[in-house]
């Protein structure tokens, strides 16, 4: 049997209004549990383990009202943690109803819903879930690519592409950065899915410089010896509020990161070659740094979509002091990269 971690003496005859958002509002009775509340309404309200909050197929979402519940009991506390669930999480089998109103969202209504709960075992984390949190993003992206590519082999192409992301998420993910997508020539991850924000943006930062660092690296070991070329990169960082969770159909969802923050860095990261400086890092991004470094150069940007100036400060070199690139024009270049993995 269920024990209550605080014992909660409840009006039985108490009526307490519960809205489940887009689909009704019952009036339920004060004491009675969120499940059975909804099974005596005709509300096929999923619940596998038959009430023994070992399943979860239960999980609601709790909108407003959520002292108007019990707390969670022992074995929902153990289950949500387990789950990672937020606070907001609970489950149906076990939440009393003590007061109201309580507005709240079933999570998993249908099949369907059951099916991408069970098709990837992180699926019921807080990432999964959906949550609103302000992240540092990052944007990367390889100057001047397109015409270094069309000079080259495409295996080696890809393989160069390959070896490359590799030891950009590598680095990225020392540094505890997420990597969002990879495409093609660029690269968008984001930092503070596990910390506060201060320390997002400076792990964003300290990031971006390794990434540099390394990309000299990759240049003078790899690419230049066997390619003639160097690559350069621009990065930009902003940070801001944004909305993210897994998407995706199948065994694997993907991070999915939205929100105008995103869409801002990543016009940042485009502006590195406007003001032709390889690292650029918005001032809201910049005022997140606890320890901020002192006389770091600004300037004020016009963005593409964005009315007001964005000021943005110069974490990088400019393009002009870095080795040159040197883009082979023959297409019959056939050294093929060593498979260094
Ligand atoms: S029914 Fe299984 S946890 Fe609630």
């Amino acid at each position: 049997m269920s024990s209550l971690l605080i014992k909660v003496d409840i009006p039985m005859t108490k009526k307490c209004n519960v809205e489940l958002i887009n689909e009704t509002s019952l009036e339920v009775s004060a004491g009675e549990m969120l499940l059975d509340a909804c099974l005596n309404a005709g509300i096929a309200h999923l619940h596998a383990c038959g009430s023994q909050a070992k399943c979860s197929t239960c999980r609601i979402l709790i909108r407003e009202g959520a002292e108007n519940l019990s707390p969670p009991t022992h074995e929902e506390a153990d289950l949500a943690r387990r789950q990672k669930f937020p606070p907001e999480i609970r489950l149906a089998c076990q939440a009393k109803v003590i007061g109201g109103p309580i507005r709240l969202h079933r999570l998993v209504r249908d099949k369907l819903d059951l099916e991408l709960m069970c098709c990837h075992e992180s699926i019921s984390s807080a990432k999964s879930l959906g949550c609103e949190k302000e992240l540092a993003l990052f944007f990367l992206d390889i100057r001047e690519f397109t015409p270094f590519a069309e000079s080259q082999l495409p295996f080696d192409v890809i393989h160069i592409l390959n070896r490359f992301h590799r030891m950009i998420q590598k680095t990225i993910e020392e540094h505890n950065g997420t990597v969002v997508e990879v495409a093609g020539d660029g690269l968008y991850a984001v930092f503070g899915l596990e910390c506060p924000m201060c320390n997002a943006v400076a792990d964003g930062v300290k990031a971006g410089h390794a990434v540099l660092e390394n990309l000299e690296t990759f240049n003078d070991t790899y690419l230049d010896p066997y390619f003639n070329h160097r690559l350069r990169v621009g990065i930009g960082i902003h940070s801001g509020n944004v909305i993210y969770g897994k998407l995706g159909i199948g065994v694997d969802g993907a991070l999915s990161v939205i929100g105008h923050p995103v869409n801002l860095a990543a016009r940042v990261e485009s502006a590195t070659k406007t003001v032709n400086n390889d690292f650029l890092v918005t001032e809201a991004a910049f005022s997140r740094l606890n320890d901020p470094p002192l006389e770091i150069e600004k300037t004020d940007i016009l963005l593409k979509g964005v009315t007001n100036p964005t000021t943005v400060r110069f974490f990088g070199s400019p393009y002009s002091k870095s080795k040159t690139n040197k883009v082979k024009k023959s297409p019959k270049q056939t050294i093929s990269s060593p498979m260094v993995t």
